[in-house]
Parts: structure tokens; sequence; C-alpha cells
């Protein structure tokens, strides 16, 4: 058997929203690109999203938004993409690492205080494979210190955690529809905004710092536009958005499948004594990466005995302050931050898709138990 690391769940509803679009007068953002932004807030019950061409544009615009820049800190897990630390940076100011949890890899809370000096500006928490950061509890701690909150949520679509989602209390929370995620247009992303204010400047600043959208200049007679700032080009267009409103519907379908799976690698593991994060309680997880812990030193070993079997694997993530180009930059040594470090050596992910069938996964199953 072989069993692909990912599959999207594209069907018949996205092919006719899509060639509907195609049909119609705007391919970029027009009216689908604004009906997803509503369809989308309703789901999140968030005041306003924003859709932009990826979530590293989302993380981007929202630190920009927010007023981030030269000489700031923003305080990051190093157990991430790079896209968390890269807009940071982008932006001039500095990621600051703070370690994470060892029982699920998220940003350990406990450990912010210590890293923020009269520079730190804003927390970026990563809601990792899924699972959500105890927002309520850093929502206190980023009041109390005048910090402002970004949310990577690249992984947390669906997630909720003690009847929280992402961008419910954060400033700003960005999502992704790249390739492999929940919910996908190859490429795309939206950003929450937890007031107009921040809304506002959202839109202007991902296109051009232009005062109306394509959408406005053109609608019944040509309209002059002004440019108010300086800007970027970072807009959803209505082709991506025409792909991502039928999912939108079937998100909570679908991820009652992603929630079996996972059940059935996490009782399976358990029994075998394979460790995996653990998903906090109050978290309902978006499933998005199932990830699991090989014996210290092992990794490599039980990716290629994977991918010897046909089981499309992944590292999500090896930790990102040890990369070149984050230790030449910060001197980091090995040993900083202990806790991401050893996720980062031991974690491997497997294939976790609506579309994998039950004896897939008792293949993906039987291969793992039996290659670490
Ligand atoms: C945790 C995390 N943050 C940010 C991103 C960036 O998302 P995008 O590719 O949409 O820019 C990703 C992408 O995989 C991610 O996994």
């Amino acid at each position: 058997m072989k069993v692909d690391f990912y599959r999207h769940h594209l069907g018949e509803r996205e092919i006719k929203e899509l060639l509907e679009t195609l049909g119609s007068a705007f391919l970029t953002a027009g009216p689908k690109t604004s009906e997803f932004e509503r369809r989308f807030a309703n789901y999140l019950s968030v005041p306003s999203v924003v859709g932009v061409t990826s979530c590293t544009a989302g993380l981007f615009l929202a630190l920009k938004a927010l007023g981030i820049g030269e000489g700031d800190e923003v305080i990051v897990p190093p157990m991430t993409f790079i896209a968390s630390a890269n807009v940071v940076l982008h932006c001039g100011a500095k990621p600051v690492f703070v370690d994470v949890e060892s029982e699920s890899g998220l940003l350990d809370l406990c450990k912010i205080e210590a890293a923020i000096t009269e520079n730190t500006k804003a927390i970026m928490p990563v809601h990792l494979y899924g699972n959500m950061v105890d927002m309520r509890k850093l929502k206190q701690l980023a009041e109390l210190h005048g910090l402002k909150i970004i949310e990577d949520a690249a992984h947390a679509t669906e997630a909720i955690r003690d009847g929280i989602r992402p961008g419910q209390i954060g400033d700003s929370a960005a999502f992704s529809f790249y390739a492999t995620k929940n919910l996908t247009s190859g490429e795309g992303g939206a950003v929450t905004a937890l007031n107009d204010e921040i809304n506002q400047r959202l839109r202007l600043l991902r296109q051009h710092g232009m005062s109306k959208s394509a959408a406005e200049r053109y609608h019944n007679k040509y309209q002059h536009w002004d440019m108010l700032e300086l800007g970027y080009k970072f807009n959803m267009f209505d082709i991506q958005a025409a792909l991502l409103l039928p999912q939108i519907e079937s998100a909570e379908t679908l991820l009652k499948r992603r929630e079996q799976i996972c059940q059935h690698y996490e009782a399976e593991f358990s029994r075998a004594g394979i460790e995996f994060p653990k998903v906090p309680s109050g978290c309902r997880s978006a499933r998005h990466l199932f990830t699991v812990w090989a014996p210290s030193g092992r990794r490599d070993e039980v990716l290629n005995r994977l991918q010897e079997k046909q089981v499309g694997v992944a590292v999500n993530y090896r930790a990102i302050h040890l990369l070149t180009y984050y230790q030449n930059r910060y001197q980091f040594k090995p040993g900083a931050f202990p806790v991401a470090e050893s996720i980062g050596d031991r974690t491997l992910t497997i294939p976790l898709y609506p579309k994998l069938t039950d004896a897939e996964v008792e293949y993906v199953t039987a291969s793992v138990i039996s290659s670490i």
C-alpha cells in the first residue's frame, strides 16, 4: 500500500463555484472575496476578516497594522514554521523566542514574563497542529503588560479552547489556506481584526494604501482613489475565495473525520508506548497535523523506514532558532530552548486528512508501530 502525505478534498461544489467565478467579470478581489470575508467572520464569530494571499502576509500585515516596527520585540515560540518569526524581522522588529510546553509543544505561558523587556510590544502564540494556546490566560498576561496579541492560527481554523476561537480575543489572528491546510485554495490566507481601526488598517495595507478597492473603483461609475500610506499587494482574489466558500460549509463535517482518525492513532500509539503531543484539556483541536515523537536520536531512521513502507511523512518542525539563519543572526547555541529542541529532534508527521480510508489509517498505524 502507498499512503500519500496529503490529498485535498476539493470536489464538485468547489469546481462549480470556481466555474461561476471564471465566467464572471471579477477575477481579482470582488464579490466572492467579500462574501468569503463575511462568511468566514461568521464561522469564527469574530468582528471582521480580511482576505489575503497567505498566512505569512496576514501575520505581517497584522504586525504592521498594530504598529510593530524598528526596535520592537515580539515574543514567538521556536517550535513553529519559520513564517512566524520571519514576519517579525520583515517589520524591522526582533523575534524573542520563549520555549514551549513539553506536553503540547505550545508556547509556555509561564516563561513569557521573564522574556518581557521595555521593548516588548506583542506576543505571537502559535496554535500548533490545531491545538490552541490558553488565550484567556494569555490575554490577562498581555493586558497586564500592555502587549498586543497576534495569533498564528495557520493550523487552527476549527479550533476552540474554553469557548474561545482564534481571533475572538487576540487583536488579530492569521489563518492559512496553503495547499496542505484543512481549508485550502492552494495558497491563501485570512486575518481577523478585533476592532474597526485594525480592520481599516489591514484593508489599506493589503492594497498599496489605496483608499478604494478594485470593486469599489469600478462600481457603477469610475471613482478616483487616493494613496493614504505606503502599503503592500497582499489582497485575496475571487478565484481563491470561490474555492474556499464551499469549504467553510464542510469544515465541521470534515473535522469529525479528522477527529476519528486522530483518536484511532492516539489509542493505538498509547497502547504501543509511542509518545505524541497532547491536546490540552478544554481544547477542541482543529486536528491539522498528527505528529509522533520518536525516541531520542532515532527520528530520521524512523522517517526513512516509513518512507520505505510508502507512507508519506514530514517534519513539523525542527526548532527554528537553530536553523542556520537564526543561529548566525543571534548566535543561538543548542540548549537555548531545550523543550523545543527536544521536540524538534524527535518529531515526525504522518498522514492526516479526511480522504484517508480506514484501511490506510490501519496501514499507517501499523507502519509507525513497526518502525519506531
Ligand atoms: C505555523 C504556521 N505559520 C504560518 C504559516 C504560513 O502560512 P502560509 O504558507 O499561508 O503563508 C504556516 C504554513 O505552513 C504555518 O504552518
